[in-house]
């Protein structure tokens, strides 16, 4: 997720056993093929397997919407291995629309086909293939044109993010269209959107009937979703994994620090602990002491002070 899910995030998180595979940020294409860095800026992954240290596989994503330039970079990226390639057409946001990008091609069907086609022939067949796609820009009309367009290039699954481009990120997401998409294509189709928890996992396979569901924000803010669920979703004990988090925060707070300018790391640690306030109130107590903080020194402080593992930043 961009600006979001990165590979620090994608690290830390992918500590919690349960994920068949993570995606990337969207890598945008347009008119040049990417250099070999271009790619492993987004994802650091390429350099170790294409996959976190735990082990979980990441899948590269790409975002445009030329066919020949979209293939040109599939083929260099598919050089370095990637544990999979995706195609966005999810993204909603106004920078990335304008141009020509993500969920804005919706209402272009024959457009998504010539691009599936185009990357399909740029990438090795032992390379998984894959696209994301909302059900429409805006309104779902053209939802089953747009996957069977997919499908029929080449695609060997499709995400559904069950929202149209106009809906954002606006509860709710409309489940039952991932059953119409799935009846409509031959190629397995994966749920995702709004699932924060077990019980909405439960909802989304039943109301959609897909057997896989892709988990958005839910995995941010509970990093332990995963695993319950795999677990058949038992009641959480939030003291026991707060206890477990807090490495987890550790960890992450000193990747930031290697990774971005100091400045910005506090921003990012509070991001976090913006979407785990949803399901922990230690989360929400620490986001409270360091939301007005700026200084990465003090957030070090203030997370020390609540059992935060962050020795190696103070030395
Ligand atoms: C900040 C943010 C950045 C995102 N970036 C991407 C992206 O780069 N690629 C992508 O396929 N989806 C991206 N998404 C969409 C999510 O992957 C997911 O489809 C969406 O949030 C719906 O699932 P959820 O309700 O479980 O979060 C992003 C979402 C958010 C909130």
């Amino acid at each position: 997720m961009e600006g979001l899910a990165d590979d620090v995030l994608r690290e830390v998180l992918t500590r919690v056993d349960g994920y068949d595979h993570a995606v990337t940020e969207f890598i945008r294409v347009s008119g040049s093929v990417l250099p070999a860095r271009a790619f492993r800026r987004t994802a650091p992954e390429l350099q170790a397997g294409s996959a976190t240290s735990s082990g979980t596989p990441v899948r590269v994503q790409l975002l445009g919407s030329d066919p020949p330039c979209m293939a040109d970079n599939a083929a260099r990226l598919a050089r370095l291995n990637p544990a999979g390639i995706d195609l966005n057409f999810g993204c909603p946001a106004p920078t990335v629309n304008r141009h020509r990008g993500g969920a804005a091609l919706l209402d272009e069907p024959e457009l998504l086909h010539a691009i599936a086609c185009a990357v399909r022939k740029a990438v090795p067949r032992h390379i998984p293939f894959t696209a994301k796609m909302r059900l429409g820009v805006a309104d779902t009309a053209r939802a089953l044109d747009c996957a069977r367009a997919l499908a029929d290039g080449g695609v060997e699954d499709l995400v559904v993010h069950a929202r149209t481009k106009a809906d954002g990120y606006r509860p709710p997401a409309h489940w039952e269209w991932v059953g119409r998409v799935a009846d409509a294509v031959a190629v397995p189709v994966v749920a995702n959107g709004e699932v924060w928890s077990a019980d909405d996992w439960r909802r989304c396979r039943a109301v959609s009937g897909a057997a896989d569901v892709m988990l958005g924000r839910g995995a941010v803010a509970d990093p332990f979703l995963v695993r319950r669920i795999r677990g058949g979703g038992g009641a959480a004990d939030r003291d026991e994994e707060w206890r477990e988090l807090l490495p987890l925060i550790g960890e992450f707070w000193l990747r930031v620090l290697a990774k971005v300018e100091s400045r910005h790391a506090p921003g990012r640690l509070k991001q976090w602990l913006g979407l785990l306030r949803r399901n922990f109130p230690q989360a929400e107590r620490l986001y409270g002491e360091v939301r007005a903080k700026k200084d990465a020194l003090a957030v070090g402080h203030v997370l020390a002070c609540h059992g935060v593992p962050v020795l190696k930043a103070a030395a």
